[in-house]
């Protein structure tokens, strides 16, 4: 399912983000940007060892990401313009600023897609897995932090096109038609 704002399709779906086809997906990686489990593991996998060679230089020249931060490597074997490297909070509870921190991670990846000229962009359930954020309030920071970001924007020098949310779990994906449809 997908709805239209400013220009940009922002989409929802199932899947495996690296079967998806577009110009940058983001990975939900760690401060140290290495390597994981889930979405970070599956990515590193498909990518070939060229992504961590290239997250290794990152680490050795600024010591790594803080969380709601985002770095570009290559896609490796992945036909990417690159791959975005974000670091969501860790829940703590709530009261440790962890949404605001969420919404960077949106708001940094769509920057730094945006200087690369990605028409595409794909993001994982960023937070939702190892890192336990409420899926429900992560799915709703998310949407609503990507529709103020696109409609804050002039559409006409916007080359981003189309905002997907790969889902990996139907519960995910529930609870973003459903927080979609209230955009419609
Ligand atoms: N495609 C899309 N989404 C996926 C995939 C995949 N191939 N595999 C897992 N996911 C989903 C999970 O179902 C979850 O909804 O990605 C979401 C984020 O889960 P995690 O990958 O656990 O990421 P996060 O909660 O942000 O934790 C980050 O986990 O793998 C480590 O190195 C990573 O330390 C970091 C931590």
């Amino acid at each position: 399912m997908q709805i239209h704002i400013n220009h940009v399709d922002i989409s929802v779906s199932v899947g495996d983000i690296t079967t998806w086809q577009g110009d940058m997906i983001v990975n939900a990686s760690n401060s140290g940007l290495y390597g994981g489990g889930g979405v970070d593991g599956a990515i590193h996998r498909a990518g070939g060892p060229q992504i961590a060679a290239e997250c290794a230089l990152i680490r050795q020249k600024q010591g790594g990401i803080l969380p709601g931060e985002a770095a570009v490597t290559t896609a490796g074997k992945l036909p990417y313009l690159g791959i975005i490297h974000t670091v969501g909070p860790i829940w703590k509870g709530g009261g440790a600023g962890e949404a605001a921190t969420l919404a960077k991670c949106y708001i940094n990846s769509l920057d730094m897609a945006i200087v690369r000229g990605a028409q595409s962009i794909a993001f994982p359930n960023i937070s939702t897995g190892v890192y336990n954020f409420p899926k429900l309030l992560a799915c709703q920071t998310a949407l609503s932090t990507v529709v103020q970001y696109v409609s804050d924007r002039d559409s006409r020098v916007l080359p981003l096109k189309t905002i997907a949310f790969i889902c990996f779990e139907q519960d995910n994906a529930k609870l973003y038609e459903e927080t979609l449809k209230s955009y419609m």
